[in-house]
């Protein structure tokens, strides 16, 4: 499904097959055999001889974006240069991205489901388009040389053409030159071969690799059209000529883009012969801590295997969102809200395994010792991940203890009711006053024969809850960057608010989180004490005063050693290229960013702090709207 991406919904595993032990090598056939490791590698290297640019992957929790809690694809970061911005690494890139996608977050646990997984992603910002990018994912897969993948067990599809954009039958030619033969080129409509990050920003038509995952080689006639259930995807090719602006418009962007990405899991299932990610080695060791913990063996029950398979996912999840450099901590909203629900999701899943005590810390080691080479954050932060897990387990143990308990005092009286159906206000209620997970309540309520009322219940939900939570479920779905003028003039103002508040309160103030929405910033900042209302005065006014001077905001290139020896601010833990770019708003702030901004500052209107409150120990919020 082009919507999702490379790594989106995995095929099961062919029941034809015979079942895998995921902690012990395939006994498949077992082409290459390369592992996650040297798969990043190779890819990064290959690109490398193609003239592309190596840039470091980013944060899982971006800047500046309204519309999502993560980098929910490789492409996500480089928004801003798909729509025109020139990138300082030049016009070939080549990169590996975490990712994390929620949006399915209740359906992961199937083998169908990751909500993290990585991108390897190579671009093109204006330069090559369809002729190079589809002949060099070619060689990369079937070279002797590179993966060495068999041709004959490949297929591809195309954009069969629609209203907006016409039928790809160049890419289709492409692929026949290449020698693909016609009855493995699928032409496709656009809800699969259409690719849309969001409902708004870069996109395009797109020319998707499949894999067969059948047994033997695919029949003759065969493509991902004709037989889609034993073809699984492995590379997205998406031609971004496009810029959806809103529903009904649809405009070129300046310049032909090629975003390309490859799941890593899946690649490496398919290298090493295997028919799931989970019995590669880049879930195996954790899939064993889970065993070890439970006292299990994997493969004696199915749906036991299921509750592994969560577990596993949820605790790679969760270990990368504490991980990364601007990683939250479980809590109530935005990101910090979607960690504790995959912690505690995880937890739910050991109980049903038969774990009673904590035990996440061992499966999250066995991801951090997994993952070290390829994301360095992970060993940096190993402590603030296994005691943030652990005080969450904790927690959320203690919790589930106080409402079985008043679930069991209910009880009586739930079952002299004859309709069997407990209120959804009662449900509520254990949620509201203890924290009990309505999911828990149906599962206690089914036990004993009976429903819970789930439309009372959510009715219940809705009223009460925070808005910011609220908002945060709504990001689960994921929408894309929308660089509109009103985020752009935020993203600027933050940048005059950070410069007037280390005026106003010193150089120790630094940033330590923004976000933006299409009605106020929000930003986080270093400083040990709340501020005075003087204070915020000052702040508001000095900003207001460089918003009325008119000036201009202009950007420039430079390598970050430069920049900062400018006195540019830079962000502390953000990974920067070698090049960066440095945006000077008149003579008052200079900062390394990755834009977009407004070109003069008088376009911001007038600049209003809200609100300033704690935000954690030692760190500030402001809360500002543009009016
Ligand atoms: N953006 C596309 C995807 O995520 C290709 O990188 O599948």
């Amino acid at each position: 499904m082009a919507t999702r991406g490379a790594a989106g919904p995995f095929p099961g595993p062919d029941p034809s097959l015979p079942k895998l032990d995921p902690c012990r090598p395939s006994e498949l056939l077992s082409p290459t055999m390369l592992t996650a490791n040297e798969l990043r590698s190779k890819y990064i290297e290959f690109f490398k001889t193609k003239g592309h640019a190596e840039i470091s992957g980013k944060s899982l929790i971006p800047e500046n974006d309204p519309t999502v809690l993560f980098t929910t694809a490789g492409m996500h970061p480089l928004v801003p240069y798909l729509l025109g911005e020139p990138h300082p690494a030049g016009k070939r890139l080549v990169d590996y991205q975490k990712c994390v996608r929620t949006g399915d977050i209740d359906e992961v646990g199937d083998p169908a489901h990751l909500t993290c997984f990585e991108m390897l992603g190579n671009w093109s910002l204006g330069d090559y388009f369809k002729k190079e990018s589809l002949a060099w994912s070619w060689e990369f897969l079937t070279d002797p040389a590179w993966l060495a993948l068999d041709p004959l067990r490949i297929s591809v599809t195309v954009f069969a053409g629609d209203e907006n954009a016409p039928r790809d039958e160049y890419s289709a030619e492409c692929w026949a030159s290449i020698g693909v033969p016609v009855n493995r080129i699928a032409y496709l409509p656009a809800s699969d071969n259409w690719w849309a990050a969001g409902a708004t920003g870069p996109c395009g038509p797109d020319s998707e690799i499949f894999w067969w995952v059948g047994e033997g080689l695919p029949p003759a006639l065969s493509n991902k059209g004709s037989d889609p259930g034993n073809w699984m995807e492995i590379w997205n090719n998406v031609f971004m000529e496009y810029n959806r602006v809103d529903e009904k418009t649809l405009v070129r962007l300046p310049a032909q883009n090629v975003d390309t990405g490859m799941g890593l899991e899946r690649t490496v299932t398919v290298l090493q012969g295997k028919t799931s990610v989970y019995q590669t080695e880049i879930f195996a060791p954790v899939i064993s801590a889970i065993c070890t913990a439970a006292n299990y063996e994997y493969g004696k029950d199915e749906e036991k295997d299921r509750s592994v398979r969560i577990v596993t996912d949820h605790i790679r999840s969760a270990t990368f969102i504490i991980g990364d450099p601007k990683g939250p901590l479980p809590s109530n909203v935005g990101a910090g809200y979607v960690l504790r629900r995959l912690i505690r999701r995880a937890v739910r899943h050991g109980r049903k395994l038969g774990i009673e005590g904590t035990f996440l810390v061992r499966p999250a080691t066995a991801v951090i010792d997994n993952f070290l080479g390829a994301y360095p954050e992970l060993e940096v932060n190993r402590a603030k991940i296994l005691e943030g897990l652990d005080a969450e387990e904790v927690k959320f143990l203690e919790t589930l203890k106080t409402g079985e308990h008043e679930f069991e005092k209910m009880l009586p009286n739930l079952l002299k009711n004859p309709s069997k159906v407990m209120s959804g206000r009662l449900a509520f209620k254990l949620y509201d006053t203890y924290g009990f997970p309505i999911e828990l309540t149906e599962e206690l309520a089914g036990e004993n024969g009976m429903k819970v009322n789930r439309a009372e219940f959510d009715e219940a939900f809705k009223k009460h809850q925070e808005l910011s939570r609220a908002g945060a479920d709504q990001l689960f779905k994921g929408g894309m960057a929308d660089t509109s003028d009103v985020s752009v003039r935020y993203h600027t103002a933050t940048h005059l608010l950070h410069r007037a508040l280390k005026n106003v309160l010193g150089e120790h103030v630094n940033q330590k989180g923004s976000n933006i929405t299409s009605e106020r910033l929000r930003f986080d900042f270093s400083h040990g004490a709340p501020m005075t209302a003087e204070e915020v005065a000052k702040v508001q006014a000095i900003v207001n005063e460089q918003i009325g001077r008119d000036l201009a905001v202009t950007m420039t290139m430079m390598k970050l050693d430069e920049a900062k020896a400018s006195g540019a601010t830079a962000l502390f833990g953000e990974k920067y290229e070698e090049t960066v770019k440095v945006y000077t708003i008149g003579d008052f702030s200079k900062e390394v960013c990755g834009g977009p901004h407004v070109e003069r500052s008088s376009l911001l209107g007038k600049f209003r702090v809200q609100k300033e409150q704690s935000s954690a120990a030692g760190i500030r919020r402001i809360y500002a709207v543009l009016e």
